[in-house]
């Protein structure tokens, strides 16, 4: 299985058009010390035609831009290697570049029932692109693994099984009661000929059971890096609400998730979704060494992993190693 880091950063990307915070700034340097990251998303594909994004930001046109994967293929007309989107939740952030992708061609969606009627009824993304083009909505379910299907209808070789990772609801839903299952999930990808598995939990409310026991035999773990502390958000003036409050377990802290993620075995371990204000951003600031001395990586857009041939492509290096 390949797997492409499109954008690392939550939601407002790095820079966020209206912070000033010491991260946003130094990102507005040339060749500072933060580099700059378009908003969460990955793309992954069992032999390198056909890729399913992981959620779609809003940044998805910029990301298909500097990915030739995801240029349209053959030599006339138009097509796509985009086979389907896979959405962990229905957040803006997440689901909003469905929005861009609306031009024509045919591709799944998959996504819980319960995102589903979120984004019919409340953020009603789902109405709107099924009137410009072919959409076929798949929900998946919480107990069996959903085979992922190419447009031709041949199998492409993934299956995903949903994690569950804790309830937390979207700020625009307002009626709606918080604590139902399937309001974020985390994926279990495992390509079917090679048995590689990824996990990928870019918003992560609770280290819940199901996601610590997928993440146990998994090959790579991309995980929720949005705050690196609790109070983060109201020290930063991002609002009143902790980083628990809104849906993310802090990184630092003893029942964060840097010792969660360091006791790990899987061969590639990143953090995703980090929000601008986190100073694991900052490189070569103590915050950054420890999580890189822990063996994680603070991912880049552009890292790429292929985890059948256990090789690793970071985006600043640019080496192979094995
Ligand atoms: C989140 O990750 O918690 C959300 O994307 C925040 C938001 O944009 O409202
Ligand atoms: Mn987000
Ligand atoms: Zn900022």
């Amino acid at each position: 299985m390949k797997v492409q880091v499109l954008g690392s950063a939550a939601g407002g990307g790095v820079p966020q058009w209206n912070c000033r915070c010491t991260n946003c700034e130094a990102a507005r340097q040339p060749n500072g010390p933060v580099v700059p990251r378009t908003q969460s998303s990955v793309a992954i594909s069992a032999e390198g035609e056909y890729w399913f994004l992981l959620n779609v930001s809003a940044d998805v046109r910029q990301q298909i831009n500097v990915h030739r994967i995801l240029w349209p293929a053959g030599n006339l007309g138009r097509g796509t290697p985009i086979a389907g989107c896979l959405l962990t939740d229905a957040e803006i952030d997440h689901t909003s570049g469905l929005l861009q992708l609306r031009e024509g061609c045919r591709f799944s969606i998959y996504s819980t029932s319960l995102v589903h009627r979120w984004l019919t009824n409340d953020l009603p993304i789902g109405r709107i692109v099924t009137t410009f083009a072919q959409r076929e909505w798949i929900e998946l379910s919480a107990d069996e693994p959903t085979e992922l299907m190419l447009p031709s209808g041949t199998p492409s070789g993934l299956e995903v099984t949903t994690l569950d990772v804790g309830h937390d609801i979207p700020r625009y839903v307002t009626h709606d009661s918080p604590g139902q299952l399937g309001s974020v999930v985390g994926f279990l990808i495992r390509d079917l000929r090679t048995g590689s598995t990824l996990v990928y939990a870019p918003g992560v409310p609770n280290l819940s059971s199901s996601l610590a026991s997928a993440a146990q035999n998994a090959d790579a773990i991309l995980l929720d890096g949005s705050f690196w502390s609790d109070d983060e958000p109201q020290r930063m003036g991002i609002g009143p609400s902790s980083a628990r409050e809104m849906g993310h377990v802090p990184v630092d802290g003893p029942s964060g998730t840097l010792h969660w993620l360091a006791s790990q075995t899987a061969h590639h371990r990143s953090y995703v979704h980090i929000n601008n204000t986190n100073p694991m951003l900052y490189e070569g600031g103590p915050e950054h060494q420890r999580v890189s001395q822990s063996g994680i990586r603070v991912a880049q857009d552009g890292d790429e992993f292929d985890l059948s041939a256990k090789t690793e492509r970071f985006a600043t290096e640019r080496s192979d190693h094995q």
